[in-house]
């Protein structure tokens, strides 16, 4: 009797656990065709840069952009707003990557200046890094990508295996408010503002999830509330 429950339960326990795969495979294709459609007019409608100028944005992607140094690995890169605030004298190799190609080939014209040492674009899930070995990067660098990823405790723990020890990772995100108020506004309208903001969740903890996942913090700052948080980290 105690064998056939047994086997029940390993029998729902793995086909659960496929399911949820599935369930994330699926989702994670939706959201690489939805950011594919959106690349043409990402630039115009979210990299706006007097908005980003007056919400502050600009000044903290240039501060995220100057710390990443030697071999760099940008994650989610979208359509590389990140490439103007970069000093490649102090970068060895930059690499981007991105799920969706309609993205990356708004990036590739971003890129296209002289100057830059070495440099790959590919279409990659930042959940599964397979091309990247352990410990390969100096600074692993992510902006505005932790309230989409659909895994994102793998996109965290991937770019903590592909940093060197003595590299950083650098995080520039949306999160949660400091401020109790608006941090249950965040949580209460969730699920109504996502649909409408590009898939982003705003009401991620990227500093505790960080910390949660055993990252030393180096520097951080946060501005409008604690909504922008650009913190940077050792692992
Ligand atoms: C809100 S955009 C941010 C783009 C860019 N980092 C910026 O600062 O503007 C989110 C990006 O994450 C990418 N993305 C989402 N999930 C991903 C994944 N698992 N692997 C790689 N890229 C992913 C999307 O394709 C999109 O380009």
């Amino acid at each position: 009797m105690s064998s056939i429950v047994v086997a029940i339960s390993l029998f729902g326990s793995s086909s659960s656990s496929s399911s949820s795969a599935a369930a994330a495979a699926a989702a994670a294709a939706a959201q690489e065709q939805a950011y594919d459609a959106f690349a043409s007019s990402y630039d115009r409608l979210d990299g706006n840069s007097k908005v980003a100028d007056t919400l502050g944005i600009s000044s903290l992607r240039k501060q995220a952009a100057l710390v990443s140094k030697g071999d760099v690995l940008e994650v989610a890169i979208g359509t590389g707003l990140q490439a103007d605030y970069y000093d490649w004298s102090q970068i060895i190799s930059y690499t981007g990557i991105d799920q969706s190609q309609g993205m990356l080939d708004m990036a590739a014209s971003k890129f296209g200046a002289a100057g830059i040492p070495s440099l790959s674009l590919t279409k990659q899930d930042a959940s599964s890094m397979t091309a990247f070995k352990d410990d390969s990067f100096d600074t692993v660098v992510d902006t505005f990508a932790f309230c989409v990823f659909t895994e994102l405790d793998k996109v965290l723990s991937e770019m903590i295996r592909v940093v060197k020890p003595n590299g950083r990772i650098v995080l520039l995100e949306n999160s949660v408010s400091t401020n109790p108020f608006l941090k249950v506004l965040q949580d209460v309208s969730e699920p109504l503002i996502t649909p409408l903001s590009k898939s982003c969740r705003w009401n991620v903890n990227v500093p505790l999830l960080a910390e949660q996942a055993g990252l030393k913090q180096t520097s951080s700052q946060s501005t409008a509330a604690g909504t922008l948080f650009l913190g940077t980290y050792t692992k």
